[in-house]
């Protein structure tokens, strides 16, 4: 009240707001790079557009899956995917400069956090809001990948996963989808 006395006193402008004082400090970053539980809050979101974007079909095995050319899969991967994932899947040479980093393919719970359908479609249309491009036809990446090509490449890439120990339940796995062991 005195402060507003003076203030009117002086001229009669109203006191200017205060000044911010605490900014909220940075997060730190986690091991992908990324805030810490942000690269997982878009995991959590592709997997809501995912499955909303395929229905049943999210969940249900992927037609074909099993009988795909695996020599060939490996022929694209090498040519499309290995630079960010690697020849394990456990990240390639432009991997660590990428925002977040791509999660591991080979580790039993994490490439089981989306089914195989899911990850099909992110092969085919990309993952939101990372360097991961859809290689579909007319998709981002540019390389107009047919289904028979996309499957082959995801057979590869899913043979890069260890199997899943026995009776294991993973934490990060809300669908472990119909997948089943390389
Ligand atoms: C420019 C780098 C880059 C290239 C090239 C790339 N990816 Fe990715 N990929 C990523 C990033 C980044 C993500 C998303 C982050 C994550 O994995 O959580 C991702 C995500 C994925 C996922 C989902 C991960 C999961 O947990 O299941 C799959 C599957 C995948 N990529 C396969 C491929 C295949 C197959 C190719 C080649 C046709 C490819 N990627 C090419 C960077 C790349």
């Amino acid at each position: 009240m005195i402060l507003l006395l003076l203030a009117l006193a002086c001229g009669g402008e109203a006191p200017a707001p205060p000044a911010p004082t605490t900014e909220e400090a940075p997060k730190a970053p986690g091991p992908s790079g990324l805030p810490m539980g942000e690269h997982r809050a878009l995991r959590m979101a592709m997997l809501q557009t995912l499955q909303e974007r395929l229905g049943d079909a999210y969940a249900a095995p992927v037609p074909g899956l099993d009988e795909a050319d695996l020599a060939q899969g490996e022929a694209l991967y090498r040519a499309h995917c290995l630079r960010c994932h690697g020849e394990t899947g456990r990240g390639g040479p432009d991997a660590s400069s990428l925002v977040p980093h791509p999660s591991d393919l080979s580790h039993p719970g994490k490439a089981r956090f989306f089914s195989d359908a899911g990850r099909l479609e992110i092969i085919r249309a990309g993952f939101t809001g990372t360097a991961m491009q859809g290689y579909g036809e007319g998709q981002g990446a540019g390389v107009d990948l047919s289904e028979a090509q996309l499957k082959a490449v995801y057979a590869h890439v899913r043979s890069l996963r260890a199997p899943a120990p026995e009776g294991a339940r993973f934490h990060d796995s809300p669908d472990a989808g119909p997948a089943k062991r390389p």
